[in-house]
Parts: C-alpha cells; sequence; structure tokens
C-alpha cells in the first residue's frame, strides 16, 4: 500500500490542499472524495454519524479512524477512545490533532476490549469480501466487554445496478453485488486496487446470527444507507 489516502489528509493537515482523492470502481466511474469531508465536525456529520457518536458508552475503539474526526468529537465528551487505523499517513494526523490514543493497527490485529466498537463511514468496507464478513463478526465479537456494543454503518447498493429504464444489470452469477474493486488515486499517483464490501443489512443481520450476535436496525439514511447495532 503506498498509503496515498495517508498522504491527503497530511497534506490537508499542514495547508497543502490543492487537489481531492479521485475514486473509482468495477461498478462505477470516477468520483472525487472532498478531503475537507474527512476533516467533518460533527454538525457536517450524516445523521447516521451524529446519532453513532449520540449511542457510545464507555470506552470506544474508533476502527479505521482516518484524520481522527469521530475520535475527536468522543475525547472531548470525555470518552477514553483507542483510534486504529492502517494507514501510517492516518494515524500521524489524528495523532497531531489531538487524539491521545492512537495506533497503526489492522483491525484483525486488536485484543483489547472495548464497551463500544464504532465502524463508520462504511464500515464493512474493511471486511472487504462477503467470504471474510464471519470472520471479522467473530473477532469484533470477541472484542466486546460484557454488554459491549459494535456500531456499524453500510448501504445496499442494489440501486447501483439499475439502468435508465429501472431495470437490473446485475450478474446473478457473479459474486455478492456489494463486493466492489476499489481504485483511489491522488496527485496523479495510483493506489493499490482494494476491496471493499457494502454489505445490505438483511445479510448484515443474518450474518451476525450465525455468530451469534443481535444485529439491530438502528437508524436508516436518505441513501439506502443504514446504521446497525450489533450486541
Ligand atoms: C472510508 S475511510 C473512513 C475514515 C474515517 N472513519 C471517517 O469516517 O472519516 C476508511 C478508513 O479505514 C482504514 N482501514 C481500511 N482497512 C482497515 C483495517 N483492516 N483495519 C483498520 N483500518 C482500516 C483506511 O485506512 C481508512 O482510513
Amino acid at each position: 500500500m503506498k498509503d496515498l489516502f495517508g498522504q491527503a489528509l497530511l497534506d490537508y493537515h499542514n495547508g497543502n490542499y490543492t487537489e481531492d482523492i479521485i475514486t473509482e470502481t468495477n461498478i462505477s466511474d470516477k468520483d472525487s472524495l472532498p478531503l475537507p469531508y474527512l476533516f467533518r465536525n460533527f454538525d457536517n456529520m450524516p445523521k447516521l454519524e451524529q446519532e453513532a457518536l449520540n449511542s457510545c458508552k464507555g470506552n470506544i475503539l474508533d476502527v479505521g479512524c482516518g484524520s481522527g474526526c469521530h475520535s475527536l468529537y468522543l475525547q472531548k465528551k470525555g470518552f477514553t477512545v483507542k483510534a486504529i487505523d492502517i494507514s501510517k499517513g492516518a494515524i500521524e494526523v489524528a495523532k497531531q490533532r489531538g487524539v491521545h490514543v492512537c495506533e497503526v493497527k489492522a483491525l484483525i490485529d486488536e485484543t483489547h476490549t472495548f464497551d463500544t466498537i464504532l465502524l463508520l463511514m462504511n464500515g464493512t468496507g474493511i471486511f472487504e469480501e462477503l467470504s471474510q464478513v464471519s470472520k471479522y463478526l467473530t473477532h469484533l465479537k470477541s472484542l466486546l466487554k460484557p454488554n459491549g456494543q459494535i456500531l456499524i454503518d453500510s448501504s445496499d447498493i442494489k440501486y447501483m445496478y439499475t439502468d435508465e429504464d429501472g431495470g437490473y444489470w446485475m450478474d446473478m452469477n457473479s459474486n455478492y453485488y456489494g463486493e466492489l474493486d476499489y481504485f483511489l488515486s491522488y496527485k496523479g499517483e495510483k493506489e493499490d486496487p482494494m476491496k471493499w464490501l457494502y454489505l445490505d443489512f438483511d445479510t448484515l443481520k443474518m450474518a451476525c446470527e450465525t455468530i451469534g450476535l443481535n444485529c439491530a436496525l438502528v437508524l436508516e439514511g436518505d441513501h439506502f444507507d443504514y446504521l446497525a447495532r450489533l450486541s
């Protein structure tokens, strides 16, 4: 991984904001991911994220923390937060912005236990593909303190497969429709291709039930997105 995402966060944080990240997937054209959005404050967060932050309790793990926007809000509210991310640049930025406990670490390598685990901005993306959902959910469950909760958001992206006539063009013989190949570029450089998973609520709920996690729908967003609480 070249960590172009982290490089972009560092540039923005250091006042060198000249362009946005460009994203593309195997089913969608190029789109820009505005860097200021990755530094959003509570008022500029989507309702689902605000609801997640308002539902936090106890000591918290912020998984894939990015610039630390959620961790910083929670810290200011008096919570103890640990933030992890696989991006060195992201952790450097989170640290410089004042996140007290942050570490370059993949979710699968975390071993401590928490009252709340947050995975926000399509939190299921980190699972990468449907075949890994059980492994990740089992691991997340092992990181929960008694009565702990996992707050995670995602979207049902079935709508991305509709054509102009409103019909679906999904290939029923291919993999789960929420498994995307994700391409990111920044300042003309291309990141190594990534897998990124969007999971519809029913599939998430089914996967949770098979490993003994309760999955409740907390809130639906404006565009097929939702926040779920796993406990
Ligand atoms: C879409 S960004 C969201 C960042 C932040 N949560 C936000 O809402 O602004 C996803 C983040 O997850 C991180 N990430 C991806 N895979 C990860 C993994 N296996 N463990 C921890 N972090 C991961 C990425 O480096 C990136 O910072």
